[in-house]
């Protein structure tokens, strides 16, 4: 082939290219275009361009996000210029499959595209342990289980993984990560810290990398969300939503420093919190969201709302212009409404009319939220890539969520040595945790709450036990225990939490094990062969009392879909290296209970044994 018919042939497919509607990076607006179409051009000048020929209602817009189940009709996104629209926890559309939430996001973004101005819209979703809201989707452990891992490395290759899997469907803004430090245990939201200290939050800062990629407009990106600033984990008694009665040393030297991390790596967005801080709202905190989250710490993206965050400012039911005013004022630039969104966008406009929010203010959200839509690359490329949606699920993705898995198991007690299982020993397992692969999600699985269940494809614990084992029929499960007797070499209890998310998981009473756990484990104590527990919880429990009668404990958090990780650890395939992320109890009525705190613990901080270490409190997988 000649050179001449070589560049004829470049030509035609740029040619076709241009006109299927691709642009060349780099490449200069065709003629007559506006200054902000120009991708030669600087972001600042294209979002300073495009700011220029907004009108009011263009901006009103921009700062309103609406949750998709309360859009009336795609054509609102155009009559209001909505600037996002979110799935809420659970969300999804019907079928919930990929391609279904991809031709809901394209609908949703024609009809933004349809506005004067052509201003994409930017689809937000919590992909907090995976791309959580997709049935069929790779789920990741909870937060608290990769914070025992404290693997930062493993950590990107999650944001990595969550951000192909979400991305081929649709949405390119992640909910996540939530950085909060959980220092009470009580708080519903605990599984959702990476554990008890600022450091470890910090050091689990990697996941943005992962999720943003090496650039924001590279396939598979997404903007990540740190949240919730700030303080959530820090409220008096663990109440979610409560008030974090604390110093402003104690906030900064323990809440904000997984924030400034975050901002190091370019986080996109900043989320604000429910909680108040010595009285105040955050959603209304114009010290600490003005002074300290922009103007201190350089914070350069753009700050959303909470879901309906803004209603509580008053302490009363609903928004008013007022709440709007202070909300915005205090430095949010995007307000999760999430459902009366035309009645926020008069209010806001009034107040914009009216100068009790200056136009300045307006326009620093609007520039904020316009960067982080230019450098996400939506205005070329504003529909569902969906080329990797065949990843979704796959078995190299769920083979990183079982090492996950693996790294975050806990092993706290192994007495004589009872584990590692042998393969050819007769395992009697039990407990509502075994085979449920909802219990061992948690909250947040394809619905908000989550649920027990089999509610997405994955593997038990006691499927991955089966397959561990070198005869499947050596492993025997029910539920209760019944049958359990002297014939079989060990029982294993799989038991724990059942699944929650936020406020409904707060537990101001008993932190101790349910009603059914406690039968099945009286069943198998009275057995008289040694008992292995293995706790799937979103939190350390009060266990104390019943620690004795067991020979092995494993804290395996909330493992997510690959339950095969758990049996790694139990069968030797992988030692356990997993350490405490957060103090253990030796009762509730420790708690709150934190390293340093000058209390005498179950299980310190950092706690972990492993196979080869002498078992018993001192022998510790970290060598701190
Ligand atoms: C929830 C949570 C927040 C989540 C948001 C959208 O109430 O507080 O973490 O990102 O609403 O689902």
């Amino acid at each position: 082939m000649t050179r001449r018919s070589r560049l004829r042939g470049f030509t035609a497919a740029l040619a076709v290219a241009l006109m299927a509607g691709a642009t060349l990076a780099g490449a200069p607006a065709a003629a007559g275009e506006p200054l902000y179409r120009d991708t030669s051009a600087t972001v600042a000048d294209r979002v300073e361009d495009l700011l220029e020929r907004m009108t009011l209602d263009d901006k009103v817009g921009q700062m309103t996000q609406a949750e998709r189940a309360a859009v009336r009709s795609p054509a609102d996104l155009t009559r209001y210029r909505l600037g996002s629209v979110l799935s809420g926890g659970g969300s999804s559309p019907t079928p919930n499959t990929p391609g279904a939430w991809a031709d809901m996001h394209d609908t949703y973004q024609r009809a933004a595209l349809a506005t004067p101005l052509g201003i994409p819209m930017l689809y937000g979703t919590d992909s907090v342990h995976g791309h959580n809201n997709l049935h069929g989707a790779t789920i990741f452990p909870h937060n608290i289980g990769l914070g025992a891992a404290a693997d930062p490395a493993l950590m990107k290759e999650i944001g990595e993984i969550t951000a192909r899997e979400t991305t081929a469907t649709g949405p390119r803004w992640n909910f996540a990560p939530c950085l909060c430090v959980a220092r009470n245990d009580r708080w519903g939201r605990t599984y959702e810290s990476f554990g008890e200290t600022p450091e470890l939050a910090s050091a689990m800062t990697t996941v943005i990398d992962g999720l943003q990629g090496p650039s924001l407009d590279a396939p598979g990106s997404m903007l990540a969300t740190a949240k919730h600033w700030i303080g959530d984990g820090g409220t008096t008694g663990g109440v979610d939503q409560g008030d974090t009665e604390i110093s402003e040393e104690e906030l900064r030297a323990v809440h904000l420093p997984p924030f400034r991390e975050a901002i190091a790596r370019d986080v996109g967005s900043v989320m604000i919190s429910y909680n108040s801080w010595n009285g105040v709202k955050l959603h209304g905190h114009d010290y600490l969201i003005n002074d300290v989250l922009k103007k201190e710490l350089g914070f350069e993206g753009f700050v959303v709302s909470d879901w309906a965050g803004i209603d509580q400012i008053d302490g009363e039911e609903g928004f008013t212009a007022e709440e709007v005013r202070i909300a915005v004022n205090a430095g949010i630039d995007m307000v999760m409404v999430p459902y009366d969104y035309p009645r926020f966008v008069e209010l806001l406009r009034a107040e914009a009319e009216s100068g009790r929010v200056p136009m300045e203010r307006i326009d620093d959200a609007n520039r904020r939220i316009l960067t982080k839509k230019f450098e996400l690359g939506l205005f070329e490329r504003p529909f569902t890539d969906r080329s990797q949606a065949g990843t979704i699920g796959s078995r190299e993705h769920r083979d990183v969520a079982r090492q996950a898995v693996r790294e975050s198991q806990v092993l706290l007690k192994n007495e004589g040595g009872v584990l590692p299982l042998d393969a050819s020993a007769r395992v009697f397992v039990a407990g509502k945790n075994a085979h449920d692969i909802g219990n061992q999600s948690g909250g947040w699985t394809i619905t908000w709450q989550g649920a027990s269940g089999a509610i997405t494809p994955g593997t038990t614990i006691l499927e991955g036990m089966r397959a561990a084992a070198g005869d499947p029929s050596r492993v025997t499960y029910d539920r209760r225990g019944r049958g359990i007797n002297r014939s079989y070499d060990v029982a294993v209890a799989v038991i724990g939490e059942t699944p929650y998310a936020e406020y409904t998981g707060d537990r101001p009473g008993s932190m101790g094990l349910d009603a059914e756990d406690r039968t099945t484990l009286d069943r198998l104590s009275a057995a008289g062969v040694p008992v292995v527990v293995v706790l799937v919880s979103g939190r350390p429990l009060d266990i104390a009392g019943r620690l004795g009668d067991w020979d092995a404990l494993v804290a395996a958090w909330l493992p997510g879909t690959e339950g095969d990780g758990v049996a790694d650890v139990l069968y030797g395939g992988h030692a356990p290296g997993g350490t405490l992320p957060v103090t253990w109890m030796r009762s509730a009525d420790q708690l709150p209970v934190n390293d340093g705190d000058g209390q005498d613990p179950l299980f310190p901080l950092g706690h972990g044994l492993t196979y080869d270490n002498p078992a018993g409190p001192t022998g510790s997988a970290r060598q701190d």
